[in-house]
């Protein structure tokens, strides 16, 4: 009964986080568990932006084509293994 309950759980948790697409706890060491900080003194506060500008922020991020002189090319690293789809449907969840 113990080994069941403890593999549907890991099933679960599997499941629960290919669903979410991208990993928000990558994230959040920089921008903060609520999306409030500015991460490292450099970007706006996420949570206060729309999720239209996220989402354009995130795709140029993955493109290659936002602040790459700065730290465009940090935040293309850091999105650069998900799909346009779950960079869009990730902007969604978090903002405003
Ligand atoms: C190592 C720290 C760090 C990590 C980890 C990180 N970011 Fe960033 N993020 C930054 C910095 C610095 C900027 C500002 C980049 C710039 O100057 O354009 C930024 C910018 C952004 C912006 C645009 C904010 C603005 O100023 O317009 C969004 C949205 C964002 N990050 C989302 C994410 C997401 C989603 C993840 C996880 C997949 C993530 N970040 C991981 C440091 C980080």
């Amino acid at each position: 009964m113990k080994k069941i309950v403890i593999a549907s759980i890991a099933a679960l948790t599997v499941t629960s986080s290919l669903m979410a697409g991208v990993n928000a706890a990558a994230c959040t060491g920089c921008h903060g568990a609520d999306w409030s900080k500015k991460a490292m003194n450099k970007s706006h506060v996420v949570s206060e932006m729309t999720h239209a500008d996220i989402e354009a922020a995130l795709l140029a991020y993955k493109a290659g084509t936002r602040n790459t002189a700065g730290m465009g090319s940090l935040m293309k690293g850091q999105v650069a293994k998900y799909s346009e789809a779950d960079l869009k449907a990730f902007a969604q969840t978090i903002g405003k």
